[in-house]
């Protein structure tokens, strides 16, 4: 999660200097939206497609998407054991996520199927805008690096997401949260590669999509570690024909926006490149984003790191020390310099996707070469130059984490995700 942020009008950031908070957008929604019992039925007016369903009754009257179940809110209850507290798997902008199966016993003669139900929140600042944008995106596409929209249960003035179980919830939980991170240096790789080639498929079709909240905690893993994208509600067509952009309200989350969308609403592919630039950043460097509780002058990730970044030495002293000695110097500057390339003031100087994921590729098949040719168990890949009695203390000082207790634990397990993140908000 992140600080999400929403604004009609760009020119509030240069007059704020600051983005305005996600209490911008609530008191603007309120003074415009009717109460949850008259929710209007708003328009996603950036897809273009003219098949896709406009509204709540346009989706009701044609269904369409055959692989996508429609259930009923009993459906839903039963799904989640009436939204039992303990079944709940975290909360974010849209509403709260419970853990749920769907089985014979919820709907006669079906296979039994983990899931994960997104309720929405009436109350909350996202609507039946990013509801119905995720149906219908998640309705069309289908990728392996892509959380599968399972069904949706739009009775009444429910609106619920029922996406496919995520065993291993969200890679912010295992970067930032968990005790004890178990996220080495090759999985962190096999994260980023499986998260750059779900952005690639969007990047790469007929009328690219732009996915506009690249972040940790939207990077769902499953329980071989396997990364999925989720969370459509903010994606938007990309530009067409000659259009070198789309204009925008400008929405996303702190920290990992990109300057040039932030300041003019301006929305391009690249946009979601500096993103990926940045969750990148996170994955080498083990720290967040936005991180009040370091320095000043850390509190930006990018801007504090971002000119280490090209300096092999300083690099090595800034990366994750959890992963230390798993991984080759040469391949960690190598990507490096892809996060320096993706986190560009000038978008034109970052690269595509595809280009992000054949490096990513390149570094996985170089490291699983030298695996195979070391012969026995560990394999060191390279001798850590900091490994002297006085910097081995420095490395070791606990990474500073912003932890607070579970609210509720997941069923079966006794294991929760269900905190909210400490800087965390969405633009
Ligand atoms: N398909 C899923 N499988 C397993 N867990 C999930 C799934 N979808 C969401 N979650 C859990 O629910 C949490 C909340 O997700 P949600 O997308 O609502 O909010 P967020 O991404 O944390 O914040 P934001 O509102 O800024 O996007 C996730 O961090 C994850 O732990
Ligand atoms: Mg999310």
């Amino acid at each position: 999660m992140g600080v999400c942020f929403s604004i009609e009008d760009h020119h509030l950031v240069q007059e704020q200097q600051q983005l305005p908070s996600k209490s911008y957008q609530a008191r603007h929604d309120a003074d415009q939206s009717p109460s949850k019992t008259n929710r209007p039925e708003l328009e996603i007016r950036s897809m273009s497609s003219l098949s896709a369903p406009r509204n709540v009754t346009d989706l009701r009257q044609n269904p369409g998407y055959g692989n996508v179940d429609i259930f009923t809110y009993k459906e839903m209850t039963l799904a989640t054991k009436h939204f039992r507290p303990d079944y709940i798997l975290g909360e974010g902008g849209f509403g709260v996520v419970y853990k749920g199966i769907i089985d014979a016993s919820v709907r006669q003669g079906y296979e039994t199927t983990d899931v994960a139900i997104k309720e929405l929140n009436p109350d909350g600042l996202q609507g039946d805008r990013e509801w119905l944008a995720e149906v219908n995106y998640l309705g069309q596409l289908s990728h392996l690096n892509l959380v599968k929209l399972i069904g949706y249960c739009c009775e009444d003035d429910h609106r619920l997401l029922v996406y496919e179980y995520m065993a291993s919830g969200s890679l912010e939980k295992h970067l930032f949260r968990r005790v004890g991170c178990n996220l080495t240096w090759p999985k962190r790789m096999k994260i980023a590669l499986d998260a750059a080639k779900g952005l690639a498929y969007l990047h790469g079709l007929e009328r690219s999509i732009i996915y506009r909240d690249f972040k940790t905690s939207n990077i769902l893993l499953d329980a071989d570690f396997n990364a999925k994208l989720s969370d459509f509600g903010l994606a938007k067509e990309g530009p067409m024909g000659d259009q070198t952009h789309v204009s925008t309200r400008v929405m996303g989350t702190y920290g990992y926006a990109a300057p040039e969308y932030v300041m003019t609403g301006h929305l391009t592919a690249r946009s979601d490149i500096y993103g990926f630039g940045v969750v990148l950043l996170e994955l080498l460097l083990g720290r967040r984003a936005l991180d009040k509780s370091r320095p000043s002058r850390e509190h930006n990730l990018v801007e504090w790191a971002r000119p280490l970044l090209n300096n092999n030495k300083k690099i090595l002293r800034i990366l994750d020390p959890r992963m230390d000695g798993q991984y080759s110097v040469k391949v960690a500057m190598k990507v490096a310099t892809l996060a320096y390339q993706c986190l560009s003031q000038n978008p034109k100087g970052r690269p595509l996707m595809n280009q992000v994921v054949e490096l990513l590729e390149s570094v996985q098949s170089k490291e699983e070469e030298a695996m195979f040719q070391s012969s026995g168990g560990a394999v060191t890949l390279y001798e850590d130059p900091r490994h002297s009695p006085h910097t081995q203390s420095e490395r070791k000082s606990p990474i500073r984490s912003n932890h607070r207790e579970p609210r509720s634990s997941t069923p079966n397990n006794g294991r929760s995700n269900s905190e909210p993140p400490p800087e965390a908000t969405t633009l």
